[in-house]
C-alpha cells in the first residue's frame, strides 16, 4: 500500500508516479531528484478550500505555506488555484514576484524581518505584514512613513497553546520565540500601539501553533484564545478586529498506516468553537485565514535516489548509500522524521530487509532512515522516499558542496523540469 492513490507499480515492476515510470524519471533526469505529483497538490488545495468555504463561506482565505516548497512553478499553480500565500522573507517574496504572483494576495511574516524586507515588502505593495514584536512595529511605522504609505498588519500572538509536536517545531507556548504575549499585556500593548500609529492599519490577529500536529484539540484551544482576546481588544480599545489567522501546522502521515489529522473533522470542531465564543461576546465572524503547507504538498511529492554501496556490518546493520542524503533532506538528521521507501525497479518485490539509509556527508548522523523494511537492493537500484514534497527541497544546502538536485513536475503522463539541477559553476559563482 502506497501513502497516496496517485502511485501504482507498472507491468515492469516499476513504481510509477502519476502513471509514469520513475526510472524513466530517474534516467532522464538523473538523481537525486525531487519530483511533484501536480494534480495531487492542486487536490489538497481544492479539499482544503472546499472545507473552508462549507464551514467559514467566502469569509475565508487558504494560503500556502511558501516555506514548505518554494519555486516559482508552484506559485504559478497557487495563484491559478487561487490561494494567498504565506512569505518569511525577501527571497520567498522575490520568487513569488517573480513568478507574476499578485502581492495583494501575499503575507509576510518573520520574527527579525530586516529593513530591507521591510522596505521591500512595502514597495511591492504586500498584501500584510505580519508583526512580531516592538521593534518591528516601530521600524515598520517609520517606513511606512517615510515612505508615505499606510501598511495593513496583523498582531503575531502566542495562544498559550502547547500542541504535543517535536520542540523544534511548536511556536504557540508563551516561550516561543515567535510573537507577543497575551497574558501578561504584551500583546494587547501591540495592538493598541498599532491602532495609534497613523500610516499603520490593523487588520488582524495572528497566531501559528506548531507544525505536523495531528490532533485537533490544540486548534480549538488556539481559536478560542484568539476570539478571547478579540474581546479584550473590543473591551479595551472599542476596535473590532476583522480578520484572524489561525496559520497551519494541519500533520499528515508519512507512514501508509499513520495516525493523521482528520481536516475536515478538526475545522469543524475550529469553527463551532469560533461561534460558540464570537456568539458569546456578541462579535461578528471574523474573515478568516490559514496557512497549511506541509498538508498541500507533502504527499505530493517523492525523491528518487541512486543506491551505491551496500554495506554490510555483520551482526550489526546493513547501510544503503544514496547519492544524496541530508543536504536535500535534513529532517531525519534534525528531527529524527519517519518517511515510507521503496526500490523503485523492485516495487513489486515484498520487504524483507531492514536497513539504513545513509547519505554520502562527511557525517555519521548524515541518515535517511533507520530500520527501515525495504527490498533487497543492489548498487544502481533506485530508491524512492515518499511524501517528500514539503521541507525537502525549501531546506536543501550545499553542505560538502553537493549540488542540490533538479525538481520536476509530473502532469498527465508528461514530466516537466521546474528547477534545474545546480551546476559546478553555481557553486562558486560567488567567489571572489
Ligand atoms: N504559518 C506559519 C507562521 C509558520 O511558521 C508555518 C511553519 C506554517 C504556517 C506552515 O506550517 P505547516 O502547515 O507546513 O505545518 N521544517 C519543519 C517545519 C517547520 C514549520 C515552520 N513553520 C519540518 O520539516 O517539519
Amino acid at each position: 500500500m502506497f501513502i497516496d492513490k496517485n502511485f501504482s507499480i507498472n507491468s515492469q515492476g516499476h513504481l510509477a508516479i502519476s502513471g509514469i515510470d520513475t526510472l524513466t524519471l530517474a534516467k532522464k533526469f538523473k538523481t537525486p531528484l525531487y519530483i511533484i505529483d501536480e494534480d495531487s497538490f492542486r487536490k489538497q488545495c481544492r479539499k482544503i478550500k472546499s472545507i473552508m468555504t462549507k464551514f467559514y463561506g467566502q469569509n475565508s482565505l487558504v494560503c500556502f505555506a511558501s516555506k514548505a516548497f518554494c519555486c516559482k512553478e508552484i506559485f504559478k499553480i497557487i495563484q491559478q488555484e487561487a490561494l494567498g500565500i504565506d512569505t518569511v522573507s525577501i527571497g520567498e517574496m522575490f520568487t513569488a514576484i517573480e513568478a507574476g504572483f499578485n502581492p495583494k494576495n501575499i503575507y509576510l511574516h518573520g520574527n527579525n524581518k530586516s529593513v530591507d524586507e521591510i522596505k521591500y515588502a512595502i514597495k511591492n505593495k504586500i498584501g500584510k505584514i505580519v508583526v512580531d514584536n516592538f521593534v518591528e512595529l516601530n521600524l515598520i511605522d517609520q517606513i511606512a512613513t517615510e515612505t508615505n504609505s499606510k501598511v495593513n498588519v496583523l498582531i503575531r500572538v502566542k495562544p498559550g497553546v502547547d500542541a504535543h509536536v517535536h520542540e523544534s517545531i511548536k511556536t504557540g507556548q508563551i516561550s516561543s520565540k515567535f510573537g507577543f504575549i497575551i497574558p501578561t499585556g504584551e500583546a494587547l500593548l501591540a495592538v493598541k500601539k498599532a491602532i495609534m500609529s497613523k500610516n499603520i492599519n490593523l487588520i488582524g490577529i495572528h497566531c501559528h501553533i506548531g507544525s505536523q500536529i495531528v490532533e485537533a484539540a490544540p486548534f480549538v484551544l488556539a481559536a478560542r484564545a484568539m476570539i478571547e482576546f478579540l474581546n479584550s481588544i473590543k473591551k479595551e480599545t472599542g476596535q473590532t478586529i476583522s480578520e484572524l489567522n489561525l496559520g497551519g501546522g494541519f500533520g499528515i502521515n508519512y507512514l501508509p498506516h499513520e495516525e493523521t489529522l482528520d481536516i475536515e473533522n478538526c475545522f469543524k470542531l475550529v469553527f463551532s468553537e469560533i461561534e460558540k465564543n464570537c456568539s458569546k461576546f456578541n462579535l461578528k465572524i471574523p474573515f478568516i485565514v490559514i496557512e497549511p503547507g506541509r498538508f498541500l504538498i507533502a504527499k505530493a511529492g517523492i525523491t528518487l535516489y541512486t543506491i551505491g554501496c551496500v554495506k554490510k556490518i555483520p551482526g550489526i546493520k546493513t547501510y544503503i548509500f544514496v547519492d544524496g542524503g541530508m543536504t536535500d533532506n535534513p529532517r531525519f538528521a534534525l528531527y529524527g522524521s519517519v518517511y515510507d521507501f521503496c526500490v523503485a525497479n523492485r516495487a513489486n518485490c515484498e520487504k524483507t530487509e531492514v536497513v539504513s539509509i545513509a547519505g554520502k556527508c562527511c557525517e555519521s548522523g548524515d541518515l535517511l532512515g533507520e530500520k527501515i523494511k525495504l527490498q533487497p537492493a543492489q548498487p544502481g537500484d533506485v530508491l524512492a522516499v515518499f511524501a517528500t514534497g514539503a521541507y525537502n527541497y525549501s531546506m536543501a544546502s550545499n553542505y560538502n558542496k553537493i549540488l542540490k538536485p533538479a525538481v520536476v513536475f509530473v502532469k498527465n503522463d508528461k514530466a516537466r523540469l521546474a528547477v534545474k539541477r545546480q551546476t559546478l559553476e553555481q557553486l562558486i559563482e560567488n567567489d571572489l
